[in-house]
């Protein structure tokens, strides 16, 4: 089954949003696979945007990540990475459809609430970084027989 890399960001720890994200993902029909509350260091809040390094939100995105405990997690699910960031909305929640997590909780591209893998390989790579493989559980949920054929 395929999996994401989800990240509830310091806002949603602070701003008491970490039920409210996670029980929409249950509902949709998601696995939660792993799930962590730790702090970010600098190191791996680099790792983790890599790809940005260079551009002008880089540090403040890095800083911010460290800023205050976030919410690792490992979900699944059948085209979990694509319906995931469906559902988190447009990095910028001004932006966002007002369904999504990001247009439903946040104003500011600053502070997004929730981050998301943007491919499965993505997904791949930031697993790797925040878990290791034991941390990742594989179990049988109840009425999975009822998400899909
Ligand atoms: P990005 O990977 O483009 O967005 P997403 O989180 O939707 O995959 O950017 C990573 C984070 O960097 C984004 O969640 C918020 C921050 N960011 C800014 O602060 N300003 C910007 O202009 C962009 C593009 C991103
Ligand atoms: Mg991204």
């Amino acid at each position: 089954m395929e999996r994401t890399f989800l990240m509830l960001k310091p806002d949603a720890v602070q701003r008491g949003l970490v039920g409210a994200v996670i029980s929409r993902l249950e509902a949709k029909g998601f696995k939660l696979a792993g799930m962590k509350l730790m702090k970010v260091d600098r190191a791996l809040a680099e790792q983790h945007y890599a790809e940005h390094k260079g551009k002008s939100f880089f540090e403040p995105t890095v800083n911010y990540i460290m800023s205050s405990p976030v919410v690792a997690m490992v979900w699944e699910g059948k085209n979990v990475v694509a319906l995931a960031r469906e559902m988190m909305g447009a990095t910028n929640p001004a932006n966002a459809n007002p369904g999504s997590i990001r247009g439903s909780y946040g104003m500011d591209i600053s502070r997004n609430i929730i981050h998301g893998s943007d491919s499965v390989a993505s997904a791949e790579r930031e697993i790797g970084i925040y878990f290791k493989p034991e941390e990742i559980l594989e179990y049988k949920k109840a009425g999975e027989e009822w998400l899909s054929e």
